[in-house]
């Protein structure tokens, strides 16, 4: 990280006649550059903000969109005046490093302020260089590539002259109707809460400070992921104790791990709007976890409190979004048109604008752009730091590690090439937008190798490579199927692509069917019916549901969107230079109408059981998903030993350690995902049937052995009693260890002694 000596140089080099704190509306300088300490900070922080304007305060509040900022209805883009009058606190949506540096430009020398701009944008799954889409990483239960992906994209994002990212998105969620399931990590708040961390700590880097860091925004905060029917932006129902223990952790994962940045979500919870929620964003995150970073709100966030019905005046709406927490307006200028009026009417103190303004400064401090509004951007770097082979091989193993193998009867895989015909077959295939996914940022269709040509890479001349579409992903339309069905009768050995489209998973995208979209079915069972060996791939950002491939198509991979090396990816995978390591992070129905259903369920008073017809149950289909949380299979098989703790029983205040030991029964070298999961048998309230509560990778040899071991700690043994207090209660709890979420070895581990409170301030 350069000094602030030579960060006030480089400022000075790139021709800068403010920003430097010793200019910016006069504030006292340290001699050079700027202070280091947090109340030095806000000594600066409070002399800039005692010389704005109330105009100019509400100005630092404002975020307006750029040229490629409109995410949601239509807004209007701000230019030049916008800056110069300082009316923009934030941009949403400029791209690379000459158009923000001109921007800057303007802020740092014509505005009367000084005050440098934020760069925003939605750096989801990679700038440039495209990752798997979030709900694909999170199959690789690896947050170290979790974290490393998040660099990259930080670094290449920067390099394009931004300072702050939209992601990551953390959002929990049981609903594969809604199409934004694609961008978080899935339905488990553990799984969901290390990605988190391993995000926020991969973006934002050693220091904000640094030249290639990003700020990460933990979103949408919270239980957006609870919309009802799974229909975007709908309410949400959720009670205290699960919003708490499910959808909140991630939130308090990432904030651990230095997020400096939440943004609001669209819903709303038991009648409050959370752009409009004093008692979560000021309650939860302020108070309760004593976060100090920026609340910004979700696009038009605030306009739409009027549409939820809180008011019908926009000033009022705007008061309430401030006074619940809200500290930047994305695109809505409720604050910057209406809150002046609010404030000089005498109903909102000025206090209430001067502490948003205040997180605001302080950001762009921490960012250091009072010391280099720049942070030392220029095309150079951009070009030399973008799209670089490191990267796309980091994307090529992330991609290798997402690939879920969901079926392997007979062992069909892995594929040899050598003196065969394979025929690919299905528009998918051949389609590199959706190879990337959704949220792609600057990432380019001609970038990402498809699965088609990944097949093609790994066959060379060993093999002849065939493809026919035969079918259109949406469309009714059947035209293509017969050359598809002569192309199978051509080849040794067919690969089906099949799936959805990116933009079938995305934001505003639910459905209300998880079967093959089109007449993909129909093709498959057209192609199946030609009786070749036969693999299925298939492309979604959500579960499918898929029984009769599930049980007619010999193999089936899960390869979500991957990014730039989907195609080599699965290549690697399908040919077996890879062996498949990814676990399913979000249960796979096998009908819609099963919805919601999740692993982490209550036991009920009548447990399924088809035997006995008063249980909880369908008389259509069976209670069981079709694939469970945490099933991934290998081309290697491993077994589990019996878990053994470190001692049986335990103080209610104490840890316990969790061994197994796993051994690769198969041939082939593999990597493994342990898991670990916990039952509270009897509790105050009712507990859930499992929960996750720790993973790890394995690699091992054929034959080889080793032993896992998994510390349980009061605070993962913890939940919200009957006072709603954090507590480890007495008792036995179920010790289960294994591949899946449904294939587990089981032991009990028993807590003695009084009921151990963690947290005695009850949540609200
Ligand atoms: C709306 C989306 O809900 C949010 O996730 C995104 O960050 C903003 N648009 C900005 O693009």
């Amino acid at each position: 990280m350069p000094s602030t000596r030579h960060a006030a140089r480089l400022a000075q080099q790139a021709g800068l006649c403010i920003a430097m704190g010793a200019t910016a509306l006069g504030a006292q300088s340290s001699g050079y550059g700027l202070p280091q300490t947090d109340a030095r900070m806000n000594r600066f922080v409070d002399s800039v903000l005692a010389r704005l304007t109330l105009e100019e305060k509400l100005g630092q509040l404002t975020q307006y969109r750029g040229p490629w900022g409109l995410t949601g209805p239509q807004t209007r883009e701000a230019g030049a005046a916008d800056i110069k009058a300082g009316r923009v606190g934030s941009f949403l949506g400029v791209r690379g490093a000459a158009a923000t540096r001109e921007l800057q430009t303007l802020a740092v020398t014509q505005s009367r302020t000084r005050i440098p701009v934020l760069f925003a944008d939605d750096i989801v799954h990679g700038w440039r260089t495209i990752f798997p889409v979030p709900l694909a990483e999170a199959a690789s239960f690896n947050p170290e590539i979790a974290e490393r992906t998040a660099r990259v994209a930080a670094v290449e994002g920067a390099a394009a002259g931004i300072h702050w990212t939209f992601a990551p998105m953390v959002d929990i969620t049981r609903e594969p109707r809604w199409g934004r399931i694609v961008e978080g990590a899935g339905e488990d708040p553990y799984l969901g809460s290390i990605i988190a961390a391993a995000k926020v700590r991969g973006f934002q880097g050693r220091s904000l400070r640094d030249s290639l860091s990003l700020m990460a925004t933990a979103k949408h905060f919270v239980g957006y992921g609870a919309a009802e029917g799974g229909r975007d932006y709908n309410t949400t129902d959720i009670p205290l104790r699960t919003l708490h223990e499910m959808y909140l952790p991630p939130f308090e994962a990432a904030v651990k791990a230095g997020a400096r940045s939440i943004m609001a979500a669209f819903n709303e919870i038991d009648g409050v709007p959370m752009h409009a929620n004093k008692r979560l964003i000021d309650g939860v995150l302020r108070d309760r976890w004593r976060w100090d970073g920026i609340l910004v709100s979700d696009y038009t966030g605030i306009m739409e409190l009027l549409q939820h019905g809180l008011s019908a005046d926009s000033a009022a709406v705007g008061r309430l979004a401030l006074d619940a927490g809200v500290d930047v307006d994305m695109v809505s200028n409720i604050f910057y048109k209406d809150v002046a009026r609010e404030v000089r009417a005498g109903r909102l103190p000025v206090a209430v604008v001067d502490s948003a303004v205040r997180r605001v400064l302080r950001t762009k401090y921490e960012l250091g752009l009072f010391t280099d509004p720049y942070k030392g951007s220029s095309t150079a770097r951009e070009q030399a730091l973008t799209l670089t082979a490191e990267s796309r091989s980091l994307a090529r193993t992330a991609a290798q590690q997402s690939i879920v193998l969901l079926r392997n009867e007979r062992n069909t895989l892995p594929l040899t090439a050598a003196g065969k015909t394979i025929a690919v077959i299905g528009a998918l295939a051949s389609d590199a937008r959706s190879s990337l996914g959704g949220w792609a940022a600057a990432g380019r269709a001609e970038d990402a190798v498809t699965v088609l040509a990944g097949i093609r890479n790994a066959v060379g001349s060993r093999g002849r490579v065939l493809y026919a579409a035969g079918a259109p992903v949406e469309e009714q339309d059947t035209s293509g199927f017969a050359d598809a069905v002569q192309l199978a009768r051509e080849a040794d050995v067919v690969v089906l692509v099949v799936g959805e489209h990116q933009d079938m998973s995305a934001e505003a995208r639910n459905r209300s069917s998880l079967d093959l979209p089109g007449v993909q079915q129909q093709l498959v069972e057209r192609i199946y019916a030609v009786g070749k060996p036969t693999v299925a791939v298939l492309m979604n950002g959500r579960p499918l549901s898929i029984p009769w491939m599930a049980s007619n198509v010999p193999a089936i991979i899960e390869s979500w969107y991957l990014g730039v090396e989907h195609g080599n990816a699965v290549a690697d995978v399908l040919f077996g230079t890879v062996n498949p390591s990814g676990k399913l992070p979000v249960t796979f129905p096998r009908t819609v109408g099963q919805i919601p259903i999740y692993y982490n369920h209550k036991n009920t008073g009548r447990p399924s059981d088809a035997k006995e017809r008063y249980t909880s149950q369908y008389i259509d289909v069976p209670f069981t998903p079709l694939y469970p949380f945490g099933h991934g299979l290998s081309y290697t098989t491993f077994s589990y030993s019996a878990p053994i703790l470190s001692r049986a029983k335990a103080g209610t205040h104490e840890s316990v350690d969790v061994s197994v030991t796993v051994t690769n029964s198969g041939s082939r070298t593999g990597e493994e995902v342990v898991q670990l999961y916990v039952r509270d048998d009897a509790g105050s309230v009712t507990r859930p049937v499992k929960e996750l509560k720790g993973f790890t990778r394995v690699s091992l040899a054929p034959g080889e052995r080793r032993p896992v071991t998994f510390r349980l700690t009061p605070e993962l043994l913890a939940f919200y009693d009957l006072q709603y207090r954090k507590v480890v209660e007495p008792g036995t709890f179920s010790i289960m260890v294994g591949g899946s979420s449904e294939q587990l070895q089981r032991t009990t581990l028993e807590l003695t002694g009084r009921v151990h409170v963690l947290d005695a301030r009850p949540i609200r």
